[in-house]
């Protein structure tokens, strides 16, 4: 099945995650209809706020963010009541978009390298460092479970320029090619 994509301005968006536990309903059945909900939006992450649910889980695949060649390969993963424990390495900018926020594409701040605690779709528990791409992705969905967005980092005047896009996003006055769910 897949899931509308819930767009800029609903509440869902700004909820802190709750944790889950393995009993979760239909869970593995959620887990793969994020996967072809993703798939289908050609989006490299997916939080569950983003399908409605402010729960702690988010999946990745930052696979087609690398080429041949490339020293990393990326990371196709299930992500649950994930921590963040440290985060190091120099603070690097990139491009960054999100699938509630179409149209939008703004330089974002992060830090090279992320460790973490997580628990994977067979409830198995993993602490591990991530770095590059991957720590990225990683960092701007576990925003996500947190209530934040990637919009949020964005320096105040930034942000404000945004400020008309992001309120026809919320009205749906968009052109977007995967099917979302519009506050407004
Ligand atoms: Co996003």
């Amino acid at each position: 099945m897949i899931f509308p994509i819930i767009a800029y301005g609903d509440s869902v968006l700004r909820k802190v995650g709750e944790e889950i536990t393995k009993d979760y309903p239909n869970l593995t059945q959620l887990i793969a209809d994020m996967f072809d909900t993703m798939e289908r939006s050609k989006g490299v992450g997916l939080a569950a706020p983003q399908i409605n649910k402010a729960i702690r889980l988010f999946i990745i695949d930052s696979q087609k963010m690398y080429d041949e060649g490339d020293k990393e390969t990326g990371l196709r993963e299930v992500f649950i009541n994930p921590t963040i424990i440290e985060e190091t390495g120099k603070i690097w900018a990139y491009e960054e978009g999100c699938l509630s926020i179409p149209g939008i594409r703004e330089d974002v701040y992060r830090h090279e390298k992320i460790k973490l605690e997580y628990y994977d779709q067979n409830f198995k528990k993993h602490t591990k460092e991530f770095s590059g791409m991957t720590a990225r992705v990683i960092q701007h969905e576990y925003d996500h479970i947190e209530g934040k967005l990637f919009v949020d980092h964005l320096k105040p005047l930034r942000r404000s320029l945004l400020k008309g896009k992001l309120e026809k996003i919320s009205k749906g006055i968009v052109s977007v090619d995967y099917k979302m769910k519009f506050p407004k």
